[in-house]
């Protein structure tokens, strides 16, 4: 296991975590690899009925490391980051999300696979893609506009500005917002408490509930994931890239 990502298992449940907090939690290749092989680990393990997903109390994950994104994008299907994509909607036990602080890109879409999900007060999602001269991924351009209605999903993916747990909860993109602190304990009960349920039930009822979107779901991934390769290499995301690392407002006015 990575050691950025702990994972402990009780109670039928496989509390999966990510641990970088001096980068908040931003995900490298190597936190993907650990992500896929503690879910792989959970989906293997007959004691396992749910997975839990969270950070810390403060912060989920800023998303997709930028100095990665910069240095050395993904490049195939082999690629930590897009393993770890095609692992969400595969996954077949139901996934619990706590999210806290951050939640940004990935940190927002990999939440669109999630069966259960429980926020903090803190919790600030964006889905800046655009801003950074990419596009959106993990089939969040089809996904979004299904669980928000199409003006919300534009306006939240193409003006990628950050919204609140409460504007979250009002778009049904979330199951609820608990106390102040009390995220990661909340969302560990209702794992429990689905952990408690019929295994054989419980996967049978999520692949029922995921059925009719499988393959739009997966034909939308790869779409995606071949135009944000050529994003990532685009002068805009260079630009955007370089300008998050100097805290400046990036300058997109001389690219056509
Ligand atoms: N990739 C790499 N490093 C990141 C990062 C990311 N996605 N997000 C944060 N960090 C780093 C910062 O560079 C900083 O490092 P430093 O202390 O060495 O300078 C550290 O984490 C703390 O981040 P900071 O921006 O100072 O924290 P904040 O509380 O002011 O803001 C965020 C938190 C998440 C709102 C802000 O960091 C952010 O917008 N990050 C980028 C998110 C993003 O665009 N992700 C990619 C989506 S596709």
């Amino acid at each position: 296991m990575n050691e950025q990502i702990a994972y402990q298992s009780a109670d039928g449940v496989a509390q999966i975590r990510i641990e970088r907090p001096e980068k908040k939690n931003a995900l490298t290749p190597a936190l993907y690899t650990g992500l896929v092989d503690a879910f792989k680990r959970a989906e293997s393990d007959k004691a396992v009925r749910v997975l839990l997903l969270c950070g810390s109390e403060t912060c989920f994950t800023a998303g997709n490391d930028l100095q990665d994104f910069k240095n050395a994008p993904p490049s195939d299907d082999s690629s930590p980051t897009v393993r770890f994509i095609k692992q969400l909607p595969v996954t077949r036990k139901p996934i619990v999300a706590a999210v806290a602080g951050p939640a940004v890109g990935i940190g927002t879409t990999m939440l669109l696979h999630c069966d259960l999900v429980y926020a903090d007060p803190n919790a600030r999602f964006q889905l800046p893609f655009v801003n950074l001269g990419l596009c959106p991924e993990a089939a969040s351009s089809y996904l979004l506009p299904l669980i928000v209605g199409y003006p919300r999903a534009a306006e939240l993916l193409l003006l990628g500005d950050p919204f609140s747990a409460a504007q979250a909860l009002e778009m049904g993109l979330i199951n609820g917002i608990t106390p102040a602190g009390e995220v990661i304990a909340t969302a560990a009960l209702k794992a429990r408490q689905l952990a408690e349920r019929p295994a054989a039930s419980l996967v049978l009822s999520k692949s029922l509930l995921k059925r009719a979107h499988a393959r739009l779901v997966e034909e939308t991934i790869n779409e995606e994931l071949a135009r944000f390769g050529e994003r990532l290499r685009s002068p805009e995301a260079a630009e955007a890239f370089q300008a998050f690392f100097e805290r400046r407002k990036p300058d997109f006015s001389k690219f056509v």
